[in-house]
């Protein structure tokens, strides 16, 4: 079936009825992370709603709001090839009405890694994602492992302010040689690209140290920024947290997480994966980084 194409509150919600959809929220500039979040939500939810809107209350640079890529013709064929049902693509005015004077901050989980480099931006986003899980009431909304802050903001949110439906955390979508799909790849020189894939060998080198036993996180950050230690890609930060609350971990444990941010060639890049060690049940992100690097 053909999806509809929607601009405005009214049209939404006359389009969606009763209905509790599944929702993909997006920014665009969809790739086949995107289109699987999408896929997925159609298989669970009829209809599903995918939203495009590049959101500039989250960009804390202008140069990168300026320079994000846009082409709304291209990302309704890829989402509704996807499965959408519906495409809610507002303008600024829909989303942000005249006189719109309201943030949603979320705390603790916001603050640090991302939030510390990139001021405002869970602002930005929290502030969204409210906007639009009020306006589409979906049963469930999909986020990618991908930006795994985001979703832990995300989750923070929904569950204090009782948003609508249930958060959907997928797995992170990684080309063959283990580099993380975003659309800042676009980016990427040729050089740049081979020496981004520094970020999922640094994953790798921590997910192989954790499984033959080691636990000391800063032993296992220090081999992680051995794989990173590179001309061209300088490190933002590196941490082993812990899953949920996004705090350091002295020592690895269930529920770990590795995150990474660096620049690589000018292009920022952010990459994490789940680390166990060994008798721990290993997560989703690393086993198939494991799989995906180990071609
Ligand atoms: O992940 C994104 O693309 C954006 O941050 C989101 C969740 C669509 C909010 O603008």
């Amino acid at each position: 079936m053909a999806s509809d194409v929607v601009r405005t509150r009214e049209e939404l919600r006359a389009a969606l009825g009763d209905a509790h959809p599944g929702l993909v929220p997006t920014m665009g500039a969809l790739h086949a992370g995107h289109e699987s979040l999408i896929a997925r939500s159609a298989s669970e939810n009829s209809p599903t709603v995918v939203s495009i809107f590049v959101n500039p209350t989250q960009f804390s640079n202008r140069d990168d709001l300026a320079r994000y890529p846009r082409d709304l013709a291209q990302d309704i064929a890829r989402a509704q090839e996807a499965g959408a049902d519906l495409i809610f693509a507002p303008d600024l005015e829909t989303i942000y009405p005249p006189g719109f004077d309201t943030a949603v901050d979320v705390g603790d989980v916001s603050e640090r890694w991302e939030g510390a480099s990139r001021p405002g931006h869970f602002r930005g986003v929290a502030t969204v994602v409210t906007i639009l899980l009020n306006l589409v009431q979906p049963a469930r909304s999909y986020f990618g492992e991908k930006d795994y802050q985001q979703l832990q903001v995300i989750r923070r949110l929904h569950h204090d302010l009782a948003l609508p439906g249930i958060i959907v955390g997928c797995p992170t979508v990684r080309d063959p040689d283990g580099l993380a799909l975003s659309s800042r790849n676009a980016r990427l020189s040729r050089e740049d690209r081979i020496r981004a894939l520094a970020l999922p060998r640094a994953i790798e080198t921590v997910v192989e140290a954790a499984a033959s036993g080691e636990t000391e996180t800063r032993l296992l950050e220090a081999a992680a920024l051995s794989a990173l230690d590179l001309p061209g890609v300088t490190v933002d930060y590196l941490a082993l947290v812990d899953g949920s609350s996004l705090e350091p971990l002295p020592r690895l444990r269930a529920g770990a997480r590795l995150l990474i941010a660096a620049d690589v060639g000018g292009t920022r890049l952010i990459d994490n994966a789940a680390i166990e060690s060994p008798g721990g049940s290993q997560g989703s992100s690393a086993r198939q980084l494991t799989s995906s690097v180990a071609k």
